[in-house]
């Protein structure tokens, strides 16, 4: 599945929730694709770390490469790794159909987005909470997609922070209509509504999905909470 053909249906379908691979049963990872599946997820986040970057590590192209064989669904890859323009053509080898690299984490934010683009995978760009949008302001023109991060980067279950909103509702003024707006931590059925509201499309979802039982109930709720 190309990046363009996933991200423009993708986001036609919003609001969606995208279950971000971090907390979910690893030694089971087939079944827990194929059951997210079933749950109606519609996209995959992948948080790749690298214990630089942030101080924590995750996985690489092997984890990637499990999931792409495991579904045909767009893979959203989160690099919260240092200098990702190492490792854009692997991460596509590998199977991600989007992109997302940390402002934070290059000197080179404009070339790194346009090195995503040519391997034909959506470019995108995060930002973590201390960051304000007139860093990326400049290179928004050169990306698909901007994720706002609502924890620091680097683990899951933390405090939603309520930094995003403003910077959501400042970023849906200054993209490109195409240009999803995504969020990414501490996301569930208390914070789900203002996100959508401020204009988020996207919503990366890790405890409040793995910590349930009923993924599907837990995705259709929160799908439903942002449609409101
Ligand atoms: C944090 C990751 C997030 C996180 C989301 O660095 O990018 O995707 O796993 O998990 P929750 O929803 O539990 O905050
Ligand atoms: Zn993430």
């Amino acid at each position: 599945m190309s990046a363009p053909t996933s991200l423009a249906s993708l986001k036609a379908a919003a609001p969606v929730v995208l279950p971000s691979l971090l907390l979910c049963d690893f030694g089971h990872l087939a079944d827990e694709v194929s059951r997210l599946e079933s749950a109606g997820v519609r996209a995959f986040h992948l948080d790749v770390m690298d214990g630089d970057f942030v101080p924590n590590f995750t996985y690489g192209m092997p984890i990637v490469e499990a999931v792409r064989k495991a579904t045909d669904l767009p893979i959203d890859c989160h690099l919260m790794i240092r200098q990702p323009e190492r490792y854009v053509s692997t991460f596509r080898d590998a199977g991600a159909d989007i992109i997302t690299v940390h402002a934070e984490a290059t000197d080179d934010l404009r070339g790194t987005l346009e090195a995503i683009s040519a391997t034909g995978a959506a470019a995108g760009i995060a930002i973590n909470p201390g960051t304000p949008v007139a860093t990326i302001s400049p290179v928004l023109d050169a990306c698909q997609l901007v994720l706002v991060m609502s924890v620091e980067a680097g683990f899951g279950g933390q405090s939603f922070n309520p930094i995003a909103i403003e910077k959501l509702s400042e970023l849906r003024t200054l993209i490109a209509p195409d240009t999803v707006l995504e969020v990414d931590g501490g996301i569930g059925a208390e914070t789900i509504a203002r996100c959508a509201a401020a204009g988020a499309e996207w919503f990366v979802v890790g405890s409040a999905i793995f910590r349930s039982n009923d993924y599907a109930r837990s995705v259709s709720e929160l799908e439903r909470i942002a449609s409101q």
